[in-house]
């Protein structure tokens, strides 16, 4: 039988007749989930979070309740909550589809965090190509202090927290979070280094701070409504609650999915539809731009519980955390790129690379220049302009980015043309050596 959604997030979003506004909200029983939580002991929501498994959506699938726990609550500073709403990676849309259409939901979230973290000030971190996100936020604020929700004396319990919307600069590295940090500090975004600067103990103003992303805040209401023993019955152990799913590519139904417990191969035929009309996949970027490219026709080893091996391929990939790793690459912000038998496969890392190479920020060098050298290269690669060497050149580049560097965007390069080349070497080399591009000149995405 066909797999259906499992909505928790987007339960209401998509209903009609449902809006932004906090009428809406209300009537589906909005915000009494924070009435709740400023009844209880700050330290119990911390607890419920923690035992929920709930694990960061931002990209890094990082517990929340562990982050959380990471907190310096002895220094005497102030501790901030920072949402961020940067989402650049390539390939994910989901966090607007959760600010456009409920953004109370995740001020009730990010409210709950607050008190549960002892926080009076908190940010929302929203990139500036989200103008309209930033204006249904910025009104639904104004909702929730009128009434009693966010502000002075919060629901009449004398706990006080001020949220606003802070709009970044656009750039991806923003979303890194001490880049964005240093972002909202007013200075450039240069990611900080790792250790000290943890933002649970020296974040923003070198305060402790919590940045989380937007899904993982909105999960916070479900947590405390449903228990987490509840929460913890949706999807598997260690990869609980649902994830949304944002699927672009050549599927015949793109879109975001917000689903649980449910395979890649489920998720790409019962709600997307499959391949369009005359075409089969090729390959499938599982989690957003910077994660490693899966071949569609490709077999992977798993152990039964029994211990006994098995093989599966590509649809049988649990659509989860764990499930996408034990692949060879990983869910990330789950922005999955689908792409059938017309996509040439070096165009298609030449425009990631051209992208990454324009989005590094500069501070370390193996980024700045090994991110533009790839970019050079696939370009001239992809117009028949390859030099001999120039795939293993590139091949052992990124070998030499990827753990170099101050923050993990040298992944971001190394991952998708290290797995590029080991899944699709022949096709690259090919194309390279005799020209086999198969698009006209003037149609390629690529800046020469
Ligand atoms: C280059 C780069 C870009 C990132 N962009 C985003 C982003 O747009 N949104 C986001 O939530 N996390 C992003 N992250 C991850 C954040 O640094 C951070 O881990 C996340 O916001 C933490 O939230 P979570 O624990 O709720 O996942 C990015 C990380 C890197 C290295
Ligand atoms: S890895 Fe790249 S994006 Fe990150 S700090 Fe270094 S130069 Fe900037």
């Amino acid at each position: 039988m066909p797999v259906s959604e499992t909505k928790l997030l987007m339960k209401y979003a998509d209903e009609p007749g449902y809006t932004p506004g906090i009428e809406s909200y209300l009537a589906v029983g909005g915000y009494e989930m924070l009435k709740k939580a400023v009844g209880m002991k700050p330290e119990d929501i911390r607890g419920e979070v923690k035992a929920s498994g709930l694990r960061g959506r931002g990209g890094a699938g990082f517990p929340c309740g562990v982050k959380w726990d990471l907190v310096d609550r002895k220094s005497g500073k102030p501790i901030y909550l920072i949402c961020n709403c940067d989402e650049s990676e390539p390939g994910t849309f989901k966090d607007r589809q959760l600010v456009h259409k409920d953004p109370h939901q995740l001020i009730e979230g990010m409210m709950i965090s607050a008190f549960a973290n002892d926080v009076k000030f908190a940010v929302i971190y929203i990139r500036e190509e989200m103008p309209k996100g930033a204006k249904i936020l910025d009104a639904a604020i104004d909702e929730a202090r009128a009434r009693g929700f966010v502000g002075s004396n919060i629901c009449g319990t004398g706990f006080s927290c001020e949220l606003i919307v802070h709009r970044g600069a656009g750039a991806y590295i923003c979303g890194e979070e001490t880049g964005l940090i240093e972002s909202l500090e007013g200075k450039r975004a240069y990611p900080r280094i790792k250790p000290p600067y943890f933002p649970a103990v020296l974040g923003l103003y070198n305060c402790p701070t919590i940045v989380n992303n937007v899904e993982t805040l909105c999960n916070v209401v479900h947590i405390l409504r449903m228990g987490a023993a509840e929460y913890c019955k949706i999807g598997r152990p260690n990869n609980t609650g649902t994830r949304l799913w944002c699927v672009s590519g050549h599927v015949q139904r793109p879109g975001y999915y917000e689903v649980a417990g449910i395979t890649m191969g489920q998720l790409l035929y019962d709600l997307c539809g499959g391949p369009l009309p005359g075409r089969s996949f090729k390959a499938i970027v599982p989690g957003g731009g910077s994660m490693k490219i899966l071949r569609y026709d490709e077999k992977f080893k798993g152990k039964k519980p029994d211990g006994a091996a098995y093989e599966y391929g590509v649809d049988d990939i649990p659509l989860d955390f764990d499930g996408v790793a034990a692949a060879g690459s990983m869910s990330g912000s789950a922005g999955m790129m689908v792409m059938d038998d017309s996509v040439d496969i070096l165009e298609a890392l030449a425009n990631l690379m051209q992208f990454y190479a324009h989005e590094s920020c500069g501070q370390c060098t193996p980024c700045r220049e090994g991110s533009q050298w790839a970019r050079k290269i696939t370009a001239r690669m992809c117009s028949s302009n390859a030099k001999p060497g120039d795939l293993d050149t590139l091949y052992d580049m990124a070998g030499n980015i990827g753990g170099r560097t101050v923050c993990p965007m040298g992944f971001s390069t190394t991952w998708p043309v290290q797995s590029y080349i080991d899944k699709f070497r022949d096709e690259i080399e090919a194309k390279a050596r005799d020209n086999r591009c198969g698009m006209p000149r003037e149609a390629r995405l690529i800046q020469k």
